[in-house]
């Protein structure tokens, strides 16, 4: 009998991971196995800052596994702008999630880290030995130096993941403080309804790679039941899949339909350059994946938003 605790399970990857488990066939690869009960915890079930409320948490489930996601997330300009929160909520978060794990005698952790913790004066492709080499980019010291730890505690069967960056259903459409994807798309769909230009922040020249988060709710299903081993696991497309800002500027475009003024705003950051991370170690062990392609989990992520543009994370924009 499994009791997997997801901590972090209202957001992007978490509402993924729901979803996966609930429509694979039960007993399937990535679908519910016998036995096994999913709690998708929030932060109105405890605050992960607090450790007497996670301490609680754990009290309540008593998780056999936790898949911990919980973390103060953003993109670009929103982690340059509270580097010290960054630091702060993230390192008591995972602080007091691997403690209350590890004196709850949880049989498995896998916490996550990502591609965002890497330096950018390490040698491309970046791999799983390279996570401590050199300091991080500095737009996101803050959240980089709070995710490298958690790799550093216990010496448990408390192993990581490495996600890109990762796009879908749930994400953070908040237009300055969300990552590229969600925050152009929002843009995007204003820009159509309200007949003015679509303004895309930086020269478009940046490349990443992107992983749908259905896809990567998988990997994460896999990796709690298959890979244990402590070193952390990069969960990405392939390092040749890299896109520029522009590709994805352009490919929402042609999805949300907007024929108005599209310009790039070059006053704005353009964050690191690229980061490409290489999957082989996955690719190794997980056998066959197939990966949506990204123009379909885009169509499904601007359907997601259309669809449910009253419920979705918008800040406090609804023009
Ligand atoms: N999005 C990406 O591109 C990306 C890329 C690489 C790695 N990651 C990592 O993936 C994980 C999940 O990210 P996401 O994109 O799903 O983020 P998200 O959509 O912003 O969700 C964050 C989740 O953490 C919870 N949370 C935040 N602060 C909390 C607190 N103090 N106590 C308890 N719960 C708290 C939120 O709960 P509420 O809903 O109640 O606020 C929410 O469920 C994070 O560890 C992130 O660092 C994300």
């Amino acid at each position: 009998m499994s009791r997997i605790l997801v901590t972090g399970g209202s957001g992007l990857v978490g509402k993924a991971i729901k979803y996966v488990i609930e429509t694979e066939p039960e007993g399937s690869k990535f679908g519910k196995q016998p036995g096994e009960t999913w709690i998708f915890a929030s932060s109105s079930e405890g605050d992960l800052r607090d450790p007497v409320a996670t301490d609680a948490l754990f009290e309540k489930y008593k998780p056999t596994h936790v898949i911990h996601l919980a973390a103060l997330v953003g993109g670009l300009f929103k982690n340059m702008k509270y580097k010290l929160t960054f630091l702060r909520d993230n390192t008591l978060i995972n602080d007091n999630v691997l403690r209350s794990a590890y004196t709850h005698q949880t049989s498995k952790v896998v916490s996550c880290l990502s591609t965002c913790v890497f330096s950018d004066k390490v040698e491309y492709p970046l791999d799983e030995n390279k996570v401590h080499l050199g300091p991080p980019h500095e737009s996101n010291f803050g959240y980089a130096h709070a995710k490298r730890m958690v790799d550093e505690e216990f010496g448990c069967n408390f192993t990581s993941a490495i996600p890109t960056n990762v796009f879908g259903p749930y994400d953070n459409f908040d237009l300055e403080d969300s990552h590229v994807i969600p925050g152009l798309i929002h843009k995007c769909v204003l820009a159509k309804k309200n007949g003015t230009p679509f303004v895309v922040s930086g020269t478009g020249k940046p490349l990443r790679q992107f992983i749908y988060s259905r896809d990567l709710a998988k990997l994460f299903i896999w990796q709690l039941r298959h890979y244990d081993d402590v070193e952390p696991l990069i969960l990405s497309v392939g390092e040749d899949e890299e896109v520029s800002i522009k590709q994805v500027a352009d490919a929402i475009v042609k999805e949300v339909g907007f024929e108005g003024n599209y310009v790039f705003d070059t006053t704005r950051a353009d964050g690191q350059f690229r980061k490409p991370a290489s999957n082989k170690k996955l690719l190794s062990l997980v056998g066959d994946f197939q990966f949506t392609p990204f123009e379909q989990a885009l169509h499904e992520t601007v359907k997601w938003f259309l669809d449910n543009y009253d419920i979705a994370r918008t800040g406090s924009v609804k023009k």
